[in-house]
């Protein structure tokens, strides 16, 4: 029986212009199991089963943006910072939504210890929700990520990096370093790896970085890696000598032209 129960039990969530297929089963109420559609009013996250009810709920809905502030913005993009314990409907309604894409992890529906942050792209109707991440206020594990959503229809995208990058902004004005909570998922090892993997390339190969770091000159820093044979010049640049497939990973990757973080743009201060 408890087979059955956590079988997948919605059809189609609708949510803003997307229709998405969950993947897993989530604990939302026995009576929104199996309808043909679960709306989801995609500022506040609050479900219906019938559209009538969620057509007359957006006429009243006055939420632009995830309820909570805004503490980094650049360009159309922002992340708001939601604390469990203030915004528990909100909070919870993420989980629930989370949750049907996510199979391993114990959800915490006790949202009181955590944080949210919420990924969002502006344009003149409001701030939509693109993805998340959770973070414990306290971590004796000094875990800075608890979960970490992409919604479908913006997976593969880059965007998951940008909550990643995030993560890791908010350890570094915590003077702190953080790990995401383990065990991943296989989604979320895959994407980890990629993620770690690209900017300790992109460190490695980044003269113009070590230069930073150091303030020797790229010169002087060149003369000593050539001393050290660590050095070649490649496809018009000069790169620390690392396998030929991490060079190459590292120059598909440069030509995205993905989405980062600016930490000039982050307005926030640890708590203490
Ligand atoms: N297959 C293969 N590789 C994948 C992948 C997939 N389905 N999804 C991500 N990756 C890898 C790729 O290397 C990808 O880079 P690429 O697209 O340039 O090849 C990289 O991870 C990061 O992709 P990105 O677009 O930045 O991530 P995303 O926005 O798709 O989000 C997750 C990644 C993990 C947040 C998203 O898959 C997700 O929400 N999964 C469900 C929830 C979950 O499992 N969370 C983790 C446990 S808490
Ligand atoms: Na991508």
């Amino acid at each position: 029986s408890g087979e059955v129960a956590r079988m997948k039990n919605l059809n189609i969530i609708e949510m803003g212009e997307f229709q998405v297929e969950p993947w897993y089963f989530s604990p939302y109420p026995t009576e929104t199991a199996y309808v043909p559609t679960l709306y989801i009013c995609e500022f506040c996250l609050c479900y219906y089963t019938n559209h009538k009810q969620y057509e007359r709920h957006r006429t009243k809905c006055t939420l632009q943006h995830p309820p909570g502030n805004e503490i980094y913005r650049k360009d159309d993009i922002s992340f708001f910072e939601i604390d469990g314990r203030r915004q528990k409907m909100y909070c919870r309604n993420l989980c629930l939504l989370s949750k049907c894409f996510l199979d391993h992890k114990t959800l915490y529906y006790d949202v009181d210890p955590f944080l949210f942050y919420i990924l969002t792209q502006r344009d003149e109707r409001g701030c939509h929700i693109i993805g998340y991440f959770s973070k414990e206020k306290e971590s004796a594990d000094n875990y800075n990520l608890a979960c970490i959503l992409t919604l479908p229809q913006y997976q593969r995208m880059g965007y998951g990096r940008v909550l990643m990058q995030f993560s890791y902004e908010l350890s570094k004005a915590e003077g702190k370093e953080g790990s995401p909570e383990k065990p991943l998922s296989d989604l979320g090892l895959l994407s980890y790896r990629a993620f770690w993997s690209e900017v300790l390339v992109e460190l490695l190969v980044g003269i113009d970085d070590l230069s930073n770091m150091t303030s020797f000159t790229t010169q002087d820093i060149l003369h000593a890696l050539f001393s050290l044979d660590a050095i070649r010049y490649y496809h018009g640049q000069h790169c620390i000598v690392l396998s030929e497939r991490v060079i190459e990973q590292y120059e598909r990757f440069k030509k995205k032209k993905l989405r980062r973080i600016d930490p000039t743009c982050l307005k926030w201060t640890p708590k203490v």
